[in-house]
């Protein structure tokens, strides 16, 4: 700067624009090379020799009353433009490298990744055991038709097994043909159903998914919860590959030593049914509280394919492929909290969808 501030030729509005107009751009000027912010405060502000001292004692003091106003409102422009240079220059601290007012030396601002929920991880891990066996995953809606929830599974309207799925249904439904009727589905088994309708044998599914019934809540029932269904139908298959499938899939999941054993049971869908318990895992099988003192834990459910289920899918297509003459298969659902919370030492369900950061964290 060759002189402190222009010097100012008469008060007319263009004259102080122009003259503003040079200030202003030394000001931007200065603030685009800004290596010191306190010379540059001195420089514009300072109370003895700041050019905004300057123009105040040269120009604003002998100005005539009617040229205040415009000057003013000029005068506050450029101290604001001068601020604002100064606001966001961060001062040149002892050795900081200082970039365009940003100090690259803070620690940025950390955002948690996010880590995928320890029922979805349970949920996951079981979908991989039987993927590794060349299992596919099929899927199907929450909102389901009595159909396919309960008539093709071999619940029939009206049956007593309908009874042991406490059964949320859609309001408003009164009028539809009962089978059209809209339910939360109480297990993922339709999803055998659908998939039966649309493919021909050989299959291998499971079925990961959400299921609703009306269920109180307390420490080891929620009314939504989270089923692992899984079907195989092929020429030959039996009583054997279902018990060598489920045990292979325990082992994978709760390690090898872990001994498994079917109990006659029931299940309309399934005939013979069974139920699978495990040895112990928190005991080894020697009895234990959890165990209620059996040394086993029971932990899914299992069949052979009923041939009336076969008979509902067969109704259903085009072209009959489920003749129970030529083919069998084998079902089974489990739970995925309880296989979680077995897991991970868990004692009250309602963790899991209490949102509570301090216990998800722990599954990071
Ligand atoms: N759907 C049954 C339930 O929710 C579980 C189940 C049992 C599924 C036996 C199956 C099966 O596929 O074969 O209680």
């Amino acid at each position: 700067m060759t002189e402190a501030i222009p010097h100012l030729e008469s008060y007319d509005e263009s004259t102080l624009d122009r003259s503003f107009a040079i200030l202003a751009d030394e000001v931007a000027a200065e603030t685009a090379a800004l290596s010191d912010p306190e010379a540059f405060r001195l420089a514009w502000l300072g109370r003895k020799q700041g050019r905004l001292k300057l123009i105040s004692d040269a120009w604003l003091k002998s100005a005539p009353p009617e040229a205040r106003k415009p000057l003013g409102i000029r005068f506050n422009q450029l101290k604001q433009q001068i601020e604002a240079a100064l606001d966001s220059a961060v001062p040149a601290a002892a050795g900081k490298p200082v970039q365009q007012g940003i100090d690259i030396t803070l620690p940025g601002t950390v955002r948690a990744p996010g880590i995928p929920h320890p029922l979805l991880k349970t949920m996951q891990e079981i979908v991989s055991v039987f993927h590794h066996l060349g299992y596919s995953t099929s899927t199907g809606p929450q909102v389901e038709t009595d159909f396919y929830n309960f008539e093709a599974l071999n619940f029939p309207p009206n049956h007593p097994a309908r009874d042991t799925q406490d059964t949320l249904v859609i309001a408003g439904q009164q009028t539809r043909p009962a089978r059209e009727r809209l339910l939360m589905r109480t297990h993922t088994s339709p999803v055998q159903i659908r998939t039966m309708i649309a493919q021909p044998p050989p299959l291998r599914i499971v079925i990961p998914g959400k299921v609703h019934r009306n269920d109180a809540a307390d420490a080891t029932h929620s009314p939504i919860f989270h089923q692992v269904e899984g079907l195989c139908v092929d020429t030959n298959i039996t009583f054997s590959d279902l018990k060598g499938t489920l045990d292979h899939a325990m082992k994978a999941l709760f390690g090898t030593s872990v001994k498994t054993r079917f109990f006659p049971s029931f299940f309309p869908f399934t005939e013979p049914s069974a139920d699978v318990q495990i040895s112990c895992i928190f005991c080894n099988g020697k009895g234990c509280r959890k165990c209620k003192h059996s040394g086993w834990i029971e932990l899914l459910g299992c069949g052979m394919v009923d041939p009336a289920v076969f008979a509902a899918v067969d109704a259903q297509r085009a072209e009959p492929a489920y003749d129970p003459a030529r083919i069998s298969g084998f079902a089974f659902g489990m739970g995925v909290e309880r296989i979680a919370m077995m897991q991970h030492g868990i004692s009250d369900i309602g963790q899991f969808y209490s949102g509570d950061m301090r216990f998800l964290e722990q599954f990071a």
